[in-house]
């Protein structure tokens, strides 16, 4: 009898799996990782020491539910917390989301340099991930819009988004979603909402509270500096969080990471000072990089998008700039080859990679 191997799912094997930032460099060196838009500040030590305190009880279930948490975000946002789902990860949500909304037949739409895991997701659960071009590296409505159709059940955003940090005014995301059909679920990723300072700039509350059919993730991996502990969280309209709740696992969160995540919202002189940080490091960087004739996306995340004049040039300074044991983020996989992505760092790290780029582009460059 002719013998089969397990096939997966249809979908599957079209998906190239994630690859994290790098966190190694050659030759021992300890490297200055700026691959991942990790925080330089690292996390709350008030989150440490809840982390620590929750060590005394590693024998039992975390509360299912994560109440503390969701009534920790509800009292930030002054949101409902039954309308909140926490997740292993903003990634798990967007996973959850994909599972429960889109499925064969169905599609997905995203931006064209929008964050992978819409991709992954899309294609995991079988449906068809559909990408929309955009414009000057931003996503653009009108493209997402035009791909609309019967099947459509997701629209993806990013906002701001990775790894390009370009942004939608909330006029444009009201305008996204006045387009689309009822039953066409949006999503608004704002993983890196909290470095935003922008009048014109909504993160989703606003649309989740006023639409059924949109759904804001977060994440505590960024600004919040707990990304070993994978914690994110989604605003739902109640019916969304419903389902959400009956397929995501019954503990999906670590009690760690639930102490953790409460004690993190708590310290909002934390979070404060790393958006100063940010707000001074990334003009900073942007011009530095701007003067040595290389082009960067204005970005309002923590991150930097650079453009080199051909994908050579892009894996000869990443080369480059390893050997100094610095560490970019190649960003092929997101159809930008020509480019790497730069979190922005320390003031030293910040120094650091402007220098060894000035070096490896035949412009020295003194401390300044
Ligand atoms: C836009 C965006 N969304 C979601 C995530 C996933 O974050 P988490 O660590 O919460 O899974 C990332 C991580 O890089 C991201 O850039």
């Amino acid at each position: 009898m002719a013998t089969r191997a397990p096939q997966p799912q249809p979908g599957i094997m079209e998906i190239s799996p994630y690859i994290p930032g790098e966190s190694e460099v050659p030759g021992g060196l300890k490297p200055v990782k700026l691959s991942s838009n990790e925080t330089p500040l690292g996390p709350s030590p008030r989150a440490i020491a809840a982390y620590k305190a929750a060590a005394d009880q590693l024998d039992r279930y975390p509360d299912g539910a994560a109440a503390a948490l969701r009534h920790a975000i509800a009292r930030q946002y002054g949101l409902d917390p039954g309308r909140i789902v926490c997740g292993c990860g903003s990634d798990e949500l967007i996973n959850l989301i994909a599972h429960a909304y889109v499925g064969p037949g169905e599609e997905a739409i995203y931006s064209e340099h929008g964050f992978l895991m819409y991709r992954i997701a899309t294609l995991s659960s079988g449906g068809k991930p559909v990408a929309a071009p955009e414009r000057d590296y931003r996503a653009d409505v009108d493209a997402m819009l035009e791909r609309v159709t019967p099947r459509t059940k997701l629209v993806f955003l990013a906002n701001p988004n990775n790894p390009t940090g370009t942004y939608l005014p909330h006029d444009e995301v009201r305008r996204l979603h006045n387009g689309l059909p009822s039953h066409t679920l949006l999503v608004l990723d704002a993983a890196y909402s909290e470095y935003v300072r922008r009048n014109d700039y909504e993160a989703g509350l606003e649309l989740v509270a006023t639409t059924e059919n949109t759904v804001m993730t977060r994440t505590f991996s960024k600004i919040y500096g707990l990304a070993a502990l994978r914690l994110g969280w989604a605003y739902c309209p109640a019916p969304v969080a419903d389902v959400l709740n009956r397929v995501r696992g019954p503990f999906n969160v670590s009690a760690p990471a639930i102490a953790a995540g409460v004690a993190a919202l708590e310290d909002k002189a934390h979070v404060e000072t790393a958006v100063a940080h940010n707000e001074t490091w990334l003009p900073w960087v942007a011009d530095e990089i701007g003067k040595l004739g290389l082009k960067v996306t204005p970005s309002i995340g923590n991150f930097v998008l650079i453009h080199f004049a051909s994908e050579k040039d892009a894996t000869a300074a990443d080369a480059r700039l390893k050997a100094h044991g610095i560490i970019l983020r190649r960003v092929a996989a997101y159809g930008l080859p020509k480019c790497l992505r730069m979190t922005i760092g320390t003031e030293d790290d910040n120094h650091k990679v402007v220098a060894a780029l000035a070096e490896s582009m035949g412009r020295p460059k003194e401390r300044s």
